[in-house]
């Protein structure tokens, strides 16, 4: 059978292939796979809330229903979203198979084939695999505690005029757990709108802030339209339901509709109906405190460990909120290597962190995730990658 160039240029995902090769080796703690908390899941309230919509409207909730989303569920988005300061109408939002399925939709939105889509060094892995179909390109911009180098990124806009898009994770990046600062945010907006380039802000995990003070997200200062928000409810509520949302002009949610239509021609009913009835009767926030609570002392465990265990040579960064860290092996040092070597011999893995990149050269960092396994598996798990690292990096 012959494929599809794009088809033919597929690479298996790095976290796909870390998991599996750390499935295969019996015993082994795991800190790869991006899993919220298996033990904060709303069952008892999620139980209550099936029964009680199979029992009231059942016939509505498991039919067809419109592309755009779940009426209701619209209606609970916006006025969450008025809480953090984006204020928007239902006619703004397309509800999304997981917000995914929202840089998808984007990436079908703005690019042709040979356009560029500015991301920070290191990226959000998932986003590159839902650009790349689009047959564009990528140029990385570096990022310091405080987010992408404004400089680089201006320069690179006045040079190059083929950037559509400028992908952004500015609260607890997945991989790197940094967030970015409102001086920051302000300056992208600024230049995205100078150079009239759409930025997409995806912000899965800005509401899982445990420590220091919010920043206003990007959106919540569009004036002009030159942002498109992603949201998610799957680090927040139940990652499974794989509901989602886009906020945009009224013209861009339109288009996404369109898509949306070819794509799936509506996420699921059900769970939006779920999500819906979860947000009117309790809200966002006793579950948000009691994630923030957990992942906090995750956090803790996990750096403990780095910080009184690891070589000195090892940098780790501090992450405010989201559920990562990102570690920096000395230079020269090649973590997909070490990886295999770990699993093997001291029954632990990790993500390498090089495929978060679009230019090869950073082969020697990280990405560690605390909030999936339980306090004794991080500190465990942990330890034994102290050890290994000594081993490895200490001779
Ligand atoms: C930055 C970022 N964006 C989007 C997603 C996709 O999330 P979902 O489709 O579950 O909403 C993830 C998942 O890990 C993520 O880390």
């Amino acid at each position: 059978m012959k494929f599809s160039d794009r088809a033919n240029e597929l690479r298996p995902s790095a976290i796909r292939a870390a998991g599996k090769l750390i499935a295969s080796r019996e015993g082994c703690i795991t800190f790869a796979q991006g899993y919220p908390a298996a033990e904060l899941m709303p069952v008892r309230e999620m139980t209550e809330i099936t029964d009680d919509i199979l029992g009231s409207r059942g016939e509505i909730a498991l039919q067809y229903g419109m592309t755009k989303g779940n009426e209701e569920l619209l209606k609970e988005i916006v006025s969450m979203l008025a809480k953090s300061g984006i204020k928007c109408e239902p006619k703004h939002i397309q509800v999304t198979t997981g917000s995914q399925q929202g840089v998808f939709l984007c990436a079908m939105l703005l690019l042709n084939k040979g356009d560029t889509v500015v991301v920070e060094n290191p990226t959000y892995l998932g986003a590159l695999s839902s650009f790349t179909p689009l047959e564009c390109q990528f140029a990385g911009i570096d990022a310091d505690s405080e987010g992408m180098d404004m400089e680089a990124l201006e320069q690179r806009l006045a040079a190059d005029s083929s950037v559509r898009i400028i992908y952004v994770v500015p609260n607890f990046s997945n991989p790197t757990g940094k967030t970015w600062s409102l001086e920051r945010r302000k300056k992208l907006l600024e230049l995205a709108v100078k150079y009239d380039v759409m930025i997409l802000e995806d912000n899965p995990y800005g509401d899982i802030r445990f420590e220091g003070t919010p920043v206003p997200s990007i959106k919540s200062m569009d004036e002009t339209g030159h942002v498109i928000y992603l949201g998610s409810f799957s680090k927040v509520l139940c990652a499974g339901l794989r509901v989602g949302f886009t906020v945009s002009s009224e013209k861009t949610a339109d288009i996404f509709e369109v898509f949306k239509q070819g794509v799936d021609l509506q996420s699921n009913e059900f769970a939006q109906v779920q999500v819906a009835e979860y947000l009117r009767r309790y809200g966002l926030d006793d579950q948000l405190e009691r994630i923030r609570s957990v992942y906090r002392r995750k956090r803790d465990l996990m750096i403990q460990v780095i910080d009184e265990e690891f070589p000195a040579c090892v940098e780790r960064t501090h992450p405010e909120g989201g559920m990562f860290v990102w570690i920096v092996l000395p230079e020269g040092t090649d973590a997909s290597v070490l990886l295999e070597k770990a699993v093997r011999e001291a029954a632990v893995g990790y993500v390498p962190g090089g495929p978060f990149f679009v230019e090869p050269g950073h082969e020697n960092t990280a990405r560690l995730n605390y909030s999936a396994g339980s306090d004794e598996e991080i500190v465990e798990g942990m330890r034994r990658l102290a050890a290994f690292f000594k081993k490895e990096l200490e001779g």
